[in-house]
Protein backbone atom coordinates (compact mmCIF):
# COMPACT_ATOMS: atom_id res chain seq x y z
CA UNK A 1 0.00 0.00 0.00
CA UNK A 2 1.26 3.26 -0.68
CA UNK A 3 2.25 5.81 1.80
CA UNK A 4 -0.06 9.02 2.56
CA UNK A 5 3.01 11.07 1.18
CA UNK A 6 3.45 10.00 -1.85
CA UNK A 7 -0.55 10.37 -2.61
CA UNK A 8 -1.50 12.19 -5.69
CA UNK A 9 -2.85 16.08 -5.84
CA UNK A 10 -6.57 16.48 -6.43
CA UNK A 11 -7.17 19.85 -6.80
CA UNK A 12 -10.82 21.62 -4.99
CA UNK A 13 -13.39 19.23 -4.24
CA UNK A 14 -16.70 18.81 -2.93
CA UNK A 15 -18.59 16.65 -0.22
CA UNK A 16 -22.01 16.11 -1.27
CA UNK A 17 -24.46 13.44 -0.48
CA UNK A 18 -24.64 10.85 -3.81
CA UNK A 19 -28.18 10.76 -3.91
CA UNK A 20 -28.46 14.45 -3.43
CA UNK A 21 -29.59 17.27 -5.65
CA UNK A 22 -28.65 19.60 -3.69
CA UNK A 23 -26.31 20.51 -4.47
CA UNK A 24 -26.41 18.75 -8.05
CA UNK A 25 -22.65 17.64 -7.78
CA UNK A 26 -23.05 16.96 -11.93
CA UNK A 27 -23.38 20.46 -12.29
CA UNK A 28 -19.83 20.93 -11.51
CA UNK A 29 -18.26 18.17 -12.64
CA UNK A 30 -17.60 19.68 -15.82
CA UNK A 31 -14.48 22.32 -16.28
CA UNK A 32 -14.12 25.43 -17.80
CA UNK A 33 -17.57 26.64 -17.26
CA UNK A 34 -17.55 28.87 -13.96
CA UNK A 35 -16.75 26.79 -10.82
CA UNK A 36 -16.34 23.13 -10.69
CA UNK A 37 -14.90 20.38 -8.73
CA UNK A 38 -11.62 18.50 -9.34
CA UNK A 39 -13.02 15.24 -6.92
CA UNK A 40 -15.83 13.96 -5.36
CA UNK A 41 -15.27 12.99 -1.33
CA UNK A 42 -18.45 10.54 -0.73
CA UNK A 43 -19.82 9.04 2.63
CA UNK A 44 -21.02 5.63 2.90
CA UNK A 45 -21.62 3.28 5.28
CA UNK A 46 -20.26 -0.22 5.11
CA UNK A 47 -22.64 -1.89 3.59
CA UNK A 48 -23.19 0.76 1.02
CA UNK A 49 -21.85 -0.94 -1.76
CA UNK A 50 -24.80 -1.18 -3.80
CA UNK A 51 -26.59 2.63 -3.01
CA UNK A 52 -22.55 3.87 -4.06
CA UNK A 53 -22.62 1.44 -7.50
CA UNK A 54 -26.51 2.87 -8.08
CA UNK A 55 -25.74 7.09 -8.07
CA UNK A 56 -22.01 7.21 -9.14
CA UNK A 57 -21.03 4.14 -10.03
CA UNK A 58 -20.61 6.13 -13.52
CA UNK A 59 -18.02 8.29 -11.88
CA UNK A 60 -16.21 5.24 -10.65
CA UNK A 61 -16.27 3.27 -14.22
CA UNK A 62 -15.06 7.01 -15.21
CA UNK A 63 -12.11 6.97 -12.98
CA UNK A 64 -13.01 10.45 -11.99
CA UNK A 65 -10.70 11.23 -9.10
CA UNK A 66 -12.54 10.32 -5.69
CA UNK A 67 -12.16 10.59 -1.76
CA UNK A 68 -13.60 8.13 0.61
CA UNK A 69 -15.28 8.98 4.05
CA UNK A 70 -16.25 5.78 5.85
CA UNK A 71 -18.12 6.49 8.98
CA UNK A 72 -18.25 3.48 10.68
CA UNK A 73 -14.63 3.17 12.79
CA UNK A 74 -14.60 3.45 16.32
CA UNK A 75 -11.25 4.58 15.79
CA UNK A 76 -10.99 5.96 19.43
CA UNK A 77 -11.73 2.88 21.31
CA UNK A 78 -9.62 -0.01 21.77
CA UNK A 79 -12.42 -2.95 20.87
CA UNK A 80 -10.97 -4.29 17.33
CA UNK A 81 -13.03 -3.63 14.30
CA UNK A 82 -15.77 -5.96 13.79
CA UNK A 83 -13.93 -8.39 10.70
CA UNK A 84 -17.41 -7.90 8.69
CA UNK A 85 -17.35 -4.50 8.92
CA UNK A 86 -13.72 -4.45 7.53
CA UNK A 87 -14.63 -6.85 4.84
CA UNK A 88 -17.35 -4.91 3.83
CA UNK A 89 -15.43 -1.19 3.63
CA UNK A 90 -12.55 -3.23 1.85
CA UNK A 91 -14.90 -4.25 -0.61
CA UNK A 92 -16.00 -0.85 -0.98
CA UNK A 93 -12.65 0.42 -1.26
CA UNK A 94 -11.37 -1.99 -3.91
CA UNK A 95 -14.54 -1.25 -6.19
CA UNK A 96 -14.56 2.64 -5.78
CA UNK A 97 -10.78 3.08 -5.72
CA UNK A 98 -10.53 6.62 -3.65
CA UNK A 99 -7.23 8.15 -4.03
CA UNK A 100 -7.40 7.87 0.07
CA UNK A 101 -9.91 7.68 2.93
CA UNK A 102 -10.22 9.31 5.98
CA UNK A 103 -12.34 9.70 8.82
CA UNK A 104 -13.45 11.98 12.08
CA UNK A 105 -11.58 10.44 15.43
CA UNK A 106 -14.37 9.57 17.79
CA UNK A 107 -16.63 6.74 18.16
CA UNK A 108 -19.85 6.22 15.56
CA UNK A 109 -20.84 3.17 16.67
CA UNK A 110 -22.63 1.17 19.34
CA UNK A 111 -24.04 -1.98 19.54
CA UNK A 112 -24.14 -1.64 15.57
CA UNK A 113 -26.30 1.65 15.50
CA UNK A 114 -24.72 4.63 13.72
CA UNK A 115 -24.61 7.18 16.47
CA UNK A 116 -24.20 9.90 13.98
CA UNK A 117 -24.52 13.57 15.58
CA UNK A 118 -24.53 11.86 19.14
CA UNK A 119 -21.25 10.71 18.13
CA UNK A 120 -18.47 10.14 21.30
CA UNK A 121 -15.77 12.03 20.48
CA UNK A 122 -12.13 10.81 22.35
CA UNK A 123 -10.65 12.08 25.49
CA UNK A 124 -7.77 13.99 24.89
CA UNK A 125 -5.05 11.96 26.71
CA UNK A 126 -2.23 10.00 26.19
CA UNK A 127 -4.20 6.62 26.74
CA UNK A 128 -6.07 7.79 24.14
CA UNK A 129 -3.12 8.70 21.64
CA UNK A 130 -2.29 5.44 22.33
CA UNK A 131 -5.38 2.87 21.85
CA UNK A 132 -6.33 5.47 18.75
CA UNK A 133 -3.02 5.02 17.36
CA UNK A 134 -3.31 1.58 17.87
CA UNK A 135 -6.23 1.23 16.22
CA UNK A 136 -5.23 3.37 13.27
CA UNK A 137 -2.19 1.99 12.23
CA UNK A 138 -4.12 -1.64 11.99
CA UNK A 139 -6.74 0.10 9.77
CA UNK A 140 -3.52 1.45 7.66
CA UNK A 141 -2.31 -2.05 6.84
CA UNK A 142 -5.97 -3.85 6.23
CA UNK A 143 -7.61 -0.93 3.86
CA UNK A 144 -6.49 -0.74 -0.05
CA UNK A 145 -5.64 2.78 0.51
CA UNK A 146 -3.89 5.51 2.66
CA UNK A 147 -6.40 5.90 5.63
CA UNK A 148 -6.37 9.37 7.46
CA UNK A 149 -7.43 11.07 10.69
CA UNK A 150 -9.96 13.97 10.96
CA UNK A 151 -10.26 16.15 14.13
CA UNK A 152 -13.81 15.77 14.97
CA UNK A 153 -16.69 17.77 15.82
CA UNK A 154 -16.71 18.46 19.70
CA UNK A 155 -19.21 20.73 21.78
CA UNK A 156 -17.82 19.48 25.46
CA UNK A 157 -14.25 18.92 25.41
CA UNK A 158 -12.34 16.19 27.78
CA UNK A 159 -9.04 15.46 28.90
CA UNK A 160 -5.76 17.30 29.26
CA UNK A 161 -4.49 17.89 25.79
CA UNK A 162 -5.32 20.43 23.42
CA UNK A 163 -7.68 18.92 19.92
CA UNK A 164 -3.89 19.85 17.86
CA UNK A 165 -1.93 18.10 20.58
CA UNK A 166 -3.99 15.06 20.29
CA UNK A 167 -4.09 14.33 16.45
CA UNK A 168 -0.59 15.27 16.23
CA UNK A 169 0.19 12.79 18.64
CA UNK A 170 -1.90 10.40 17.17
CA UNK A 171 -0.61 11.14 13.63
CA UNK A 172 2.69 10.73 14.84
CA UNK A 173 2.52 7.68 16.66
CA UNK A 174 0.47 5.77 13.63
CA UNK A 175 2.57 7.71 11.43
CA UNK A 176 -0.18 8.86 9.20
CA UNK A 177 -1.59 11.31 6.97
CA UNK A 178 -4.41 13.90 8.51
CA UNK A 179 -7.69 15.76 7.21
CA UNK A 180 -8.13 19.02 9.22
CA UNK A 181 -11.43 20.09 9.72
CA UNK A 182 -11.21 23.78 9.99
CA UNK A 183 -14.68 24.04 11.07
CA UNK A 184 -14.48 21.74 13.72
CA UNK A 185 -11.12 22.93 15.27
CA UNK A 186 -12.92 26.44 15.47
CA UNK A 187 -15.85 24.95 17.15
CA UNK A 188 -13.12 23.04 19.44
CA UNK A 189 -11.31 26.37 20.72
CA UNK A 190 -15.17 28.01 21.24
CA UNK A 191 -16.04 24.89 23.45
CA UNK A 192 -12.97 24.63 25.57
CA UNK A 193 -13.40 28.67 26.39
CA UNK A 194 -10.56 29.37 23.90
CA UNK A 195 -10.36 32.52 21.67
CA UNK A 196 -11.59 31.12 17.97
CA UNK A 197 -8.93 33.51 16.52
CA UNK A 198 -5.91 31.96 18.56
CA UNK A 199 -5.96 28.42 17.68
CA UNK A 200 -2.65 26.96 18.58
CA UNK A 201 -1.28 25.83 14.84
CA UNK A 202 2.43 25.36 16.00
CA UNK A 203 1.22 22.41 17.61
CA UNK A 204 -0.36 20.96 14.63
CA UNK A 205 2.10 18.79 12.20
CA UNK A 206 1.11 21.00 9.47
CA UNK A 207 3.57 18.75 7.13
CA UNK A 208 0.80 15.89 7.75
CA UNK A 209 -1.97 17.26 6.54
CA UNK A 210 -3.36 15.89 3.15
CA UNK A 211 -6.58 17.17 3.11
CA UNK A 212 -8.32 20.20 4.37
CA UNK A 213 -12.16 20.50 5.26
CA UNK A 214 -14.59 23.85 4.78
CA UNK A 215 -17.65 23.88 5.42
CA UNK A 216 -20.29 26.40 7.12
CA UNK A 217 -20.87 26.97 10.98
CA UNK A 218 -24.40 28.09 12.73
CA UNK A 219 -23.86 30.30 15.74
CA UNK A 220 -26.17 28.86 18.23
CA UNK A 221 -27.08 31.23 21.20
CA UNK A 222 -27.09 29.33 24.39
CA UNK A 223 -27.75 31.37 27.01
CA UNK A 224 -24.96 34.41 27.28
CA UNK A 225 -23.16 32.16 25.22
CA UNK A 226 -22.58 31.78 21.40
CA UNK A 227 -22.12 28.29 20.59
CA UNK A 228 -20.31 27.19 17.30
CA UNK A 229 -21.70 24.54 15.28
CA UNK A 230 -21.03 22.49 12.13
CA UNK A 231 -23.44 22.49 9.39
CA UNK A 232 -22.70 21.74 6.19
CA UNK A 233 -25.37 23.16 4.50
CA UNK A 234 -24.37 26.59 5.76
CA UNK A 235 -22.12 29.09 4.15
CA UNK A 236 -18.37 29.03 4.64
CA UNK A 237 -17.79 31.00 7.91
CA UNK A 238 -15.13 34.15 7.28
CA UNK A 239 -13.43 32.40 10.13
CA UNK A 240 -12.72 29.20 7.96
CA UNK A 241 -11.51 31.47 5.18
CA UNK A 242 -9.23 33.20 7.16
CA UNK A 243 -7.64 30.41 8.57
CA UNK A 244 -7.24 28.51 5.10
CA UNK A 245 -5.80 32.00 3.60
CA UNK A 246 -3.08 32.54 6.38
CA UNK A 247 -2.31 28.77 7.09
CA UNK A 248 -2.59 27.05 3.97
CA UNK A 249 1.33 27.38 2.45
CA UNK A 250 2.51 25.65 5.74
CA UNK A 251 0.71 22.87 4.52
CA UNK A 252 3.25 21.45 2.35
CA UNK A 253 1.72 17.94 1.81
CA UNK A 254 -1.66 19.36 0.87
CA UNK A 255 -3.13 17.42 -1.56
CA UNK A 256 -7.22 17.85 -1.34
CA UNK A 257 -9.16 21.43 -0.29
CA UNK A 258 -12.85 20.21 0.41
CA UNK A 259 -15.58 21.85 0.57
CA UNK A 260 -18.30 20.03 2.84
CA UNK A 261 -21.61 21.24 1.37
CA UNK A 262 -23.94 18.47 1.85
CA UNK A 263 -27.26 19.94 1.20
CA UNK A 264 -26.07 23.34 0.17
CA UNK A 265 -27.62 25.59 -2.68
CA UNK A 266 -25.49 25.18 -5.67
CA UNK A 267 -25.06 29.02 -6.11
CA UNK A 268 -23.45 28.90 -2.54
CA UNK A 269 -21.13 26.09 -3.41
CA UNK A 270 -20.25 28.13 -6.87
CA UNK A 271 -19.16 30.94 -5.11
CA UNK A 272 -17.34 28.97 -2.33
CA UNK A 273 -15.31 26.74 -5.13
CA UNK A 274 -14.48 30.18 -6.66
CA UNK A 275 -13.28 31.80 -3.42
CA UNK A 276 -11.27 28.35 -2.60
CA UNK A 277 -9.41 28.40 -5.93
CA UNK A 278 -8.36 32.35 -5.24
CA UNK A 279 -7.12 31.04 -2.24
CA UNK A 280 -5.04 28.18 -3.91
CA UNK A 281 -3.81 30.97 -6.39
CA UNK A 282 -2.75 33.21 -3.51
CA UNK A 283 -1.11 30.86 -1.61
CA UNK A 284 0.32 28.78 -3.98
CA UNK A 285 -0.92 25.64 -3.12
CA UNK A 286 -1.88 22.56 -4.41
CA UNK A 287 0.29 23.71 -7.50
CA UNK A 288 0.61 20.26 -9.14
CA UNK A 289 -3.58 19.76 -9.37
CA UNK A 290 -4.49 19.27 -12.59
FE1 LIG B 1 -14.99 17.24 7.91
Amino acid sequence: MSSYLDLPVLGVGLAADISSTQPDFRKLLAKGNGAYIDYLNFGAHATQKRRVQHYIGDLIEGDFPLVFHPINFNLCSSEPEPDGLVRELVELVDYSSPAWAGQDVAVWMFEGQYLGSFLLPPILDDESVEETAAKVRTLNQLLPCPFLIENPPVILPVGGMHMVEFMTAVAETADCGLVLDIGHLIGYQQAAGLDVTRIPVNELALDRVIEVHVAGLQQAKVGDSTHLLDQHAYPVDDLCWSFLEDHASKMVNLKGITLEQEFCPVEIVEKNLHRAREIVTKTGVLESAH
